[in-house]
């Protein structure tokens, strides 16, 4: 099969072999929150380290943080997310359910105005007169501290990028940094979604992976080129998406959050159409200006060369993990007939599957054949890390399960080994199999 999955197929999946669970299950779920289960954290795990390598190791002019969730809320007041982190918002006047105002009305557009004439003659899904579109503000409130009141509340970031502009001086002076630099961070960032939908596509709870570049003013237009192309190339030749399965999509001045110049998002071909994974910002001096104003701290750059002082710009990349992780996914499922069976394979790179290899006695009740295939598992555990122990069921309901897995390697120890020293090794995606030594078993995977 090479045409894409449907939505249940990986929510089935995910929950069948582990991947993803709904939060609090056995409570009946809260919508937009869900759990990555024991293949899933080590899927996730794979794709923030690609991430981290590709964007912090890499670079020597990049740097990692890992701010608090919890930050004073003055910081979202500069950043302009108190007052402008708003969703168009309607709502069903009989059941007084609550939708977003543009995906009712099939636009990429938030301008009250328009949305409003969209909606004019349309109903609710349930059938229902609708209200007028007003915005809704996403920020997620907490209190710190027993009294809870105005001078209490604070809030959840909504976003990773805030405590990344709150450190832009303690970064440059701790790593005596110069521009251009970058300041990175990965982190749990949350919003109060009108509608969570299409399972970790749209949730209240997500993880970011997100990359602030300072520059100089006059560079932004070349950076900005730069990381939309990393955006790219990322996914293609570090996640092996396909490029069939990705588009651009330039934000036009409706679209554009209220921080951002130019906005280009690469789309993904989820099931549910082509829609945003990746988004590149120029966020030009908006932020740092904000915070100088608010702080009162000095927020300037100067440049040594030309000395030259100014508030530098800002190109920022930024990725959830959630939904890198559904891409990853659906573009890796793959079906296919045999013997009148249907073979479902995650044809993830071996990199990324959440273990690596396999590893089985042919059968488990021969204790000479446990004690060889253990031996085996060890030494490949030492080499690899996420090596899988399965002795389950007969040897081809094995392979099934590891194909739906992504396991790229399953070895099977048999009564040969015990005289040959070697194992059988069989391939995910051929399903050939062939015989190694054990001592050659490492540089052969
Ligand atoms: N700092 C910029 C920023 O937060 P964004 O376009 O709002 O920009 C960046 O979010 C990325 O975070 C998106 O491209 C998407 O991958 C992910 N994302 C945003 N909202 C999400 C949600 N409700 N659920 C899952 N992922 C989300």
């Amino acid at each position: 099969m090479t045409e894409q999955p449907n939505l249940e197929t990986i929510v089935s999946l995910c929950k069948r072999r582990g991947f993803v669970f709904q939060a609090s299950e056995i409570y009946g779920g809260l919508a937009g929150f869900y759990d990555y289960g024991p293949l899933g954290v080590e899927l996730v795990n794979k794709l923030k380290a690609e991430w981290w390598r590709a964007t912090v190791t890499d670079n020597d002019n990049i740097f990692g943080v890992d701010g608090a969730i919890i930050q004073n809320p003055k910081l979202w007041e500069a950043s302009g997310h108190v007052a402008g982190f708003n969703d168009p918002m309607v709502e069903d006047l009989v059941t007084h359910k609550r939708y977003r105002a543009d995906h009712l009305a099939g636009t990429d557009s938030t301008d009250l105005k328009e949305l409003a004439q969209l909606l004019k003659d349309k109903q609710s899904p349930d059938g229902n007169n609708l209200s007028e579109p007003r915005y809704f503000n996403m920020m997620m409130q907490t209190f710190i501290g027993p009294v809870h009141d105005s001078n209490s509340v604070a809030y959840l970031r909504p976003e990773t990028a805030g405590s990344i502009f709150t450190n832009f001086n303690n970064v440059r002076e701790t790593m005596r940094a110069k521009l251009p630099f970058g300041i990175a961070q990965i982190g749990k960032a949350f919003r109060n979604e009108i509608s969570p939908r299409d399972f970790i596509f749209r949730v209240r709870e997500l993880e970011q992976m997100e990359m602030q570049y300072f520059i100089k003013p006059d560079q932004q237009a070349d950076v900005y080129e730069s990381w939309r192309q990393f955006a790219w190339s990322f996914l293609v030749d570090k996640l092996g998406i396909k490029e069939e399965n990705l588009q651009w999509h330039e934000h036009d001045e409706k679209e554009r959050a209220h921080y951002a110049a130019a906005a280009h998002d690469v789309y993904f071909k989820f099931p549910q159409g082509f829609k945003e994974l990746w988004g590149t910002h120029n966020r030009t001096d908006y932020d740092l200006t904000n915070h100088q104003n608010f702080s009162g701290k000095d927020l300037t750059y100067y440049d040594e060369d030309t000395k030259d002082k100014y508030i530098p710009y800002v190109i920022e990349s930024s990725v959830g993990v959630g939904r890198m992780f559904m891409a990853v996914l659906v573009n890796a499922y793959h079906e296919e007939q045999v013997n009148g069976e249907t073979r479902v394979v995650l044809k993830l790179k071996p990199e990324l599957a959440p273990y690596r290899v396999a590893v089985s006695p042919l059968l488990k009740n021969k204790p000479e054949l446990v004690a060889k295939a253990r031996q085996v598992y060890e030494n490949l555990k030492t080499e690899f890390g996420s090596v899988m122990w399965d002795d389950n069921g007969n040897i081809g309901k094995r392979y099934r399960r590891q194909d739906e897995i992504g396991t790229p390697y399953c070895v099977t120890v048999d009564f040969d080994s015990l005289s040959d020293d070697s194992v059988t090794v069989r391939d995910r995606d051929t399903t050939e199999q062939k015989r190694v030594k054990i001592s050659e078993l490492v540089s052969n995977l």
